[in-house]
This record gives C-alpha cells, sequence and structure tokens, in this order.
C-alpha cells in the first residue's frame, strides 16, 4: 500500500524514530488493520481445490464447518472460528491449529481460542488410530473447562463435514460475519481503547 510518493518515516533504525515518524506509521496503522478480514479471507480462498485426498476439498470443508454451525444457531464467532479452524493448512502445515489460533486471538474469546487451538488433537480421536496413533490424544485434557466444548465442535461440526452431498452456504455468505467478528479486536498489544 502507498506510492513512492507518499510521506514515510524517516528513522534508519527504531533508535531514532520521533514521535513525528509514529505518527506518520500511526496514520496507515488503522486503514491497513482494518482490511486484515478481507486478508484473511483471500488467504481462505486458497484452501479452494485443495483435496488431499478427503472427500471435499479444505474451502468446502471449512464452508461446511461453519454452515452446520450456523444453522446449528451458534453465534458469529463460533462460526467465524468454525469457519477459519483450518485455515493454517497452507502455512502451518504441521501444526495448522495454532495458526488460525493465532488469527483468531484478538477477536474471540478465551473459550473458542482454546477450541482453535487444540481440536487437532481432539478431531484425532476420530481418526489416529487408523494411523496407528492414539485416538484418545485429548485425554490428557479431560477435566479442563473447555474439554467438553471442544469435542462437541469436533463431533458436531468438524468431523461431520466432509459430506460432499451437503449443501453448504457459500463464502459469501460468511464475509460479512467474518468482516463483522473481525472489525475490532476485544485484545491486542497495539489497540488502545
Ligand atoms: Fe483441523
Ligand atoms: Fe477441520
Amino acid at each position: 500500500m502507498g506510492g513512492p510518493n507518499e510521506i514515510r518515516a524517516k528513522f534508519p533504525s527504531m533508535e531514532e524514530g520521533t514521535k513525528e515518524d509514529w505518527d506518520i506509521i500511526g496514520s496507515h496503522y488503522m486503514p491497513f488493520a482494518s482490511k486484515v478480514a478481507d486478508r484473511v479471507l483471500d488467504h481462505l480462498r486458497l484452501l479452494d481445490g485443495d483435496y488431499g485426498g478427503f472427500p471435499v476439498d479444505r474451502l468446502e470443508h471449512s464452508l461446511q464447518t461453519a454452515t452446520r454451525a450456523h444453522r446449528d444457531g451458534r453465534p458469529d464467532d463460533y462460526v467465524v472460528m468454525a469457519l477459519l479452524h483450518d485455515i493454517g493448512d497452507t502455512l502451518g502445515t504441521f501444526n495448522h491449529p495454532d495458526v488460525a489460533a493465532a488469527i483468531l486471538k484478538p477477536f474471540v474469546s478465551e473459550k473458542l481460542h482454546w477450541i482453535t487451538e487444540k481440536h487437532g488433537i481432539f478431531q484425532g480421536y476420530y481418526f489416529f488410530h487408523h494411523l496407528g496413533q492414539d485416538r484418545d490424544m485429548r485425554e490428557q485434557f479431560r477435566g479442563h473447562e473447555h474439554f467438553e466444548d471442544c469435542a462437541e465442535f469436533c463431533e458436531k461440526y468438524d468431523q461431520a463435514a466432509f459430506d460432499a452431498s451437503y449443501e453448504s452456504a457459500p463464502l459469501e455468505f460468511f464475509e460479512p460475519i467474518v468482516r463483522k467478528v473481525m472489525a475490532r479486536p476485544i485484545n491486542s498489544i497495539y489497540v488502545n481503547e
């Protein structure tokens, strides 16, 4: 963003930065931050056509997970969590839940963040035993206050969202919901009241 003639900060190192420099940078921050939902949606589209051997591609799996949650009456923040839970498959191939958890963290409750971060282990209940792994890996969290919520997310929405005959809502349906939930961080070290 910004052309070669835009006004920029002048410091060669942050140590030499001035209030004037940071006023310039600050004036760019909110317009950039306001587009985070659009960047996230663009990244989600990278999952389109990526099957990885599954019955549906990763975008359809995401839409189906979110659609099932929405049709089950879940609130907007939960639906957005459901939509984005696997967005990290591209860059976080070996730890995809961490990527979605990091993206959602400023915008959702601690509970939804926990569900996102742990869903990979809980989802394993449905397939780890086919890969020679322990399907009960989630048991390490038994008794945690969000255990049942995470198990429920996987049971009702995530593990159920591979049905090629299911009529999911299109991404356009979820776009305004994502923009609304990501419009304002509820916790961020970069944004003051
Ligand atoms: Fe996942
Ligand atoms: Fe998933």
